[in-house]
């Protein structure tokens, strides 16, 4: 165990700790502005963080959100074990509130194929909120992606197996403090 990668399986650090904190920061002061004025006629916030991926991004962001938000969680899957996205999505865990008449800002990880946010947002606009919009930490730069609205972004990534921030391979990885690519051989059994 030395040095920030800590883990042999990883081949080089994406996004450090500080770029991450500063992007969190500039996210969360963006989100604060925008939603300011319907603070201020009483509307409510709620931050939908997708489980368990977007655990990291949602503590640091609702922290740099310097506004008064609800916090709720849904739990949804869409990769199991493997490498890329089978399309199905699963609801694990729903909302613990009702979000009808509230501004719901869904906090997600990462946009691979997007299908897992194109089935959350259709989802949560059945529910009578005021307003959907996505905030993402990281969105893929690939062609075939659903089309999805994020209004607010972290960062655009090369299309690599990303891992730590929340990001796992077969739950590992998640805790580490920076976004790392992950060596291609140990997901190469999987391709
Ligand atoms: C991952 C990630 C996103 C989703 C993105 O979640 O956290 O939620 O996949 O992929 P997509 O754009 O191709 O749908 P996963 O289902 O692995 O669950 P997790 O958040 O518990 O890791």
């Amino acid at each position: 165990m030395h040095g920030p990668t800590r883990h042999d399986d990883i081949e080089s650090i994406l996004y450090t700790e500080e770029q991450i904190a500063a992007r969190v920061n500039e996210l969360g002061a963006q989100i604060a502005a925008d939603y300011a004025d319907a603070i201020e006629r009483g509307e409510e916030v709620v931050l939908v963080g997708l489980l368990k991926g977007s655990v990291m991004f949602m503590a640091d962001l609702s922290r740099a959100v310097k506004i008064p938000v609800r916090m709720d969680y849904m739990a949804v899957s869409s990769y199991g074990n493997g490498v890329k996205s089978s399309g199905m999505v699963r609801v694990l865990k729903d909302l613990s509130d009702d979000i009808a008449g509230c501004h719901v800002l869904i906090v997600e990880d990462i946009i691979d194929s997007g299908l897992t946010l194109k089935y959350i947002q259709k989802n949560l606009l059945s529910r009578g909120p005021r307003s959907v919009e996505i905030v993402s930490l990281l969105r893929k730069d690939i062609s075939d992606q659903a089309d999805i609205a994020c209004r607010y972004l972290g960062f655009v990534c090369p299309d690599e197996f990303l891992v730590g921030y929340g990001l796992d391979y077969a739950e590992r990885y998640r805790n580490l403090a920076e976004v790392c690519v992950l060596k291609p051989e140990v997901y190469a059994s999987l391709l």
